[in-house]
């Protein structure tokens, strides 16, 4: 058995018992995106309420990566098009929906980690085509993704849609998971200029950053795709991250 056979995707529902160890997996996430309010008051809860649309990678016992989408309702008032708050807006719709009993009418992916060791062996590619395939399971014709390009962090200053149309020789993005997207039969849509919100005091950002914060103007964190703002005066500091939304067509199967 080569060592890719060895890892097995499915959909979480249908080994629901590794929902808890989701979230366990070695990941490189930022540590300040964890505060964003939206995130942190959702983000756990969506392995055990949306398990048709998480799927997770095992090798043997463990958990190597994780996939995560919400279905939500596209067609209600206000969200014709996809939101300029990407993230933090379908997380909420996903929850707003779930609890007020609208019907879903799309998926948004959230996220896919691969485990750090598990990293740079194409493992991207399967956790998104499993993503795509439990949209299509649960009858979608669309999985929407709010993606967060994996190395727009080194270039901070650059504008997301000036980032966005860097393409290599061959027309493929330059960026790394925009072009796993694109590849896989994703169309990269729009900027979601203000995805994920995080804003702290002054001494906060210290602590999730190590780093002084103790000059007015833009702060470049490493992790963060653009500048976070400090203001002393006020003693805050906000960083709002763009995504680009991409959209893969699907072909749904009857539920
Ligand atoms: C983004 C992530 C899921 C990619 O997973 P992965 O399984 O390591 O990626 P793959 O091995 O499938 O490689 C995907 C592409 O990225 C490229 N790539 C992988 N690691 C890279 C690196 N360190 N630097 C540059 N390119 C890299 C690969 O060459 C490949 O592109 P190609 O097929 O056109 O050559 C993973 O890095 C991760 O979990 N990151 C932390 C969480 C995150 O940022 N998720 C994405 C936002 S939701």
């Amino acid at each position: 058995m080569t060592e890719k056979d060895s890892i097995v995707i499915t959909p979480l529902v249908e080994r629901p018992s590794l929902a808890s160890r989701m979230y366990g997996i070695a990941d490189s996430w930022p540590a300040f995106t964890s505060h964003d309010p939206v995130a942190d008051s959702l983000l756990s809860r969506v392995v055990e309420d949306f398990p048709h649309t998480c799927v997770v990678a095992t090798d043997g016992d463990r958990v190597v990566a994780r996939g995560l989408s919400v279905p939500f309702n596209a067609v209600l008032d206000g969200r014709e098009e996809m939101p300029d708050t990407g993230w933090d807006q379908v997380l909420v719709w996903a929850y707003r929906d779930r609890r007020a009993g609208h019907a879903p009418t799309t998926i948004s992916a959230l996220e896919i980690t691969v485990d750090a060791a598990y990293l740079g062996r194409g493992l991207s590619y399967r956790m998104l085509a499993a993503l795509r395939d439990a949209a299509a399971g649960q009858g979608h014709t669309a999985l929407l993704a709010p993606v967060r390009p994996t190395a727009k962090h080194l270039e901070p200053r650059v504008p997301m849609t000036d980032y966005i149309r860097r393409r290599r020789d061959d027309g493929l993005p330059t960026d790394p998971w925009l072009r796993v997207h694109v590849k896989i039969g994703g169309s990269i849509t729009k900027v979601a200029p203000a995805a994920m919100t995080v804003s702290g005091s002054l001494s906060q950002w210290r602590q999730w950053t190590g780093l002084p914060f103790d000059a007015d103007g833009d702060v470049e964190v490493p992790g963060a795709l653009v500048p976070v703002h400090c203001d002393t005066t006020h003693d805050r500091a906000v960083y709002v991250e763009p995504n680009v939304w991409v959209r893969h067509e699907v072909h749904a199967r009857a539920t």
